[in-house]
């Protein structure tokens, strides 16, 4: 009898439900704080009239019998290229048959300008290409696609957010490429609650799932984020899809960076470097050299340094300017660097070099809008700081490697010959890096490594030398 009862408030129960719109957790009632993911007043009421046959819902529609895996035969994922190196990068090679990709970022950021240029080289060269978009009209698209200079019989465009018209689409149309954008714009007829719920999110990819993975067409799929920096209708998606990929940049500037954050087919390391033109994203294939283009020949406060993003070196300009504070607490601003990081160097410059910091606001930004998080910019970082407050010029053909300890000590840092490469590829002759490493570098490298032990020393190094160069200069 109890069980009757239960059954019946269940029923009663099941035409509406709660759900986190951050994380897709569901209750029954209304609660104020998601036990799931912590967020307050995120629950909102869905309706529940779905019927839907399992087979429709899962992702999995086609049924198959377990097998050996000894008797799979893969062909190991077979790959298309893009069309962009940068793209494919990010990939990890190109794109993967029945995959779905994941293409997130803020507004205005270029993600439909990216994914449509990549349609268009897929059409040109690999297939026939179907993008959906529930944002833009069938005419806003042609607009775009005539700045950027597409124009492609095989690329089939419409503008649609009923993903059962999608599908449809899909059997008509039968292309080898797909593109949704976005995924929050699309809606699913059989569930009530409006686009961009969790619910129809979730819904629609997998709809899209099902699709991709019974036809091998590979789909790419735009997703909105939100403020926070999370994909919106998120979490749920990122476990759905193979591959989440991210377009960032300041808007502001030209470059954009496309980053994997999840890859079931590759690294998550590589990034692909994009320059926005009138004419559509161009990849850039030499990012030291674009993003050093613009530094200043002779300046305080400038150093580069050599980061590793995935496999490839990149030579960024580490930027710090230092001045006399009007604030009852100076300020520390940074961007593109972890503020800890900074806040830490600026403890060691203080109390291992003896620099006074406590009464100057100290601003520390990577030039070209790219991100440093590994510990190898410690030293021009100091280097940056060092040179504004002394108003000391480094020598500008000079860059900086190495990680700073609390001690004030300079360490070695990963892969060293390859950045070492790269910065003799773009003319820097000297090197101020960790001594045990500094000794151990190969006799072909160009670039003069410069050993030193602790910050101090490498501040003594660099512009001592400076000061020597500008007295070369003024002597002559
Ligand atoms: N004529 C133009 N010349 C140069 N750049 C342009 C031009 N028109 C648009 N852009 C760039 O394209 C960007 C918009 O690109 P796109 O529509 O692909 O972004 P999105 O990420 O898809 O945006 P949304 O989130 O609104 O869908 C603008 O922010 C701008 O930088
Ligand atoms: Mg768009
Ligand atoms: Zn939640």
């Amino acid at each position: 009898m109890e069980f009757r009862l239960l059954d019946l408030i269940n029923m009663a129960k099941t035409h509406t439900k709660f759900v986190c719109q951050a994380c897709g957790y569901e209750s029954p009632k209304w609660i104020g704080r998601c036990p799931d993911c912590n967020e307050w007043a995120s629950l909102v009421e869905e309706v529940v009239t779905s019927s839907k046959t399992p087979a429709k819902s899962g992702a999995l529609a086609t049924y198959s019998a377990p097998a050996s895996i000894a008797s799979i035969s893969a062909q190991g994922a077979p790959r298309t290229s893009s069309g962009s190196g940068e793209f494919d990068r990010v990939l990890g090679g190109g794109v993967v048959a029945g995959s779905l990709v994941l293409v997130g970022g803020d507004p205005g950021i270029g993600k439909s300008t990216i994914l449509i240029q990549v349609a268009n080289h897929l059409s040109l060269n690999a297939g026939k290409v179907l993008y959906i978009s529930g944002e833009e009209s069938a005419e806003q698209i042609k607009l775009r696609s005539n700045r950027l200079g597409i124009s492609s019989a095989e690329l089939y465009v419409a503008s649609e957010t009923n993903i059962d018209a999608v599908e449809h689409y899909v059997d008509t149309v039968k292309p080898d490429f797909m593109f949704i954008d976005s995924i929050q714009t699309m809606h699913d007829a059989e569930l009530a609650s409006a686009p961009g719920s969790v619910s129809q999110v979730r819904g629609c990819t997998n709809t899209l799932a099902r699709i991709a993975k019974s036809s091998g067409i590979p789909v790419f799929i735009v997703g909105h984020v939100t403020k926070e920096g999370a994909l919106a209708g998120p979490r749920v998606l990122e476990h759905m899809v193979d591959t989440v990929l991210y377009f960032e940049g300041e808007r502001q500037q030209s470059y954009r960076i496309l980053r994997a954050v999840k890859n079931r087919f590759g690294s998550t390391d590589e990034i692909g470097i994009f320059e926005m033109r009138e004419e559509g994203l161009v990849e850039v294939p030499n990012p030291s050299e674009a993003l050093l283009s613009e530094r200043p020949a002779q300046g305080t406060g400038s150093i580069v340094t050599a980061t590793l993003e995935g496999s490839r070196p990149i030579l960024v300009e580490i930027q710090a300017l230092v001045a006399p504070s009007y604030f009852p607490s100076p300020r520390r601003t940074c961007s593109g660097v972890d503020y800890n990081k900074v806040l830490m160097i600026l403890a060691v410059l203080e109390k291992r070099v003896g620099l006074s910091l406590g009464n100057k606001d100290v601003y520390v930004n990577v030039a070209g809008g790219v991100r440093i998080v590994e510990p190898a910019a410690d030293l021009a970082i100091a280097l940056a700081v060092a040179s504004s407050l002394m108003d000391c010029t480094p020598d500008s053909s000079a860059i900086a490697l190495g990680e700073i300890g609390l001690a004030g000590e300079v360490r070695a840092v990963g892969q060293a010959e390859k950045r070492l490469r790269e910065a003799a590829r773009l003319g820097f002759d000297r090197v101020f890096m960790a001594h045990s490493s500094a000794a151990r570098v190969a006799k072909d490298i160009k670039t003069n490594a410069v050993g030193v032990n602790s910050v101090r020393s490498a501040i003594d190094a660099a512009f001592s030398g400076a000061r020597q160069h500008r007295g070369e200069e003024t002597a002559k």
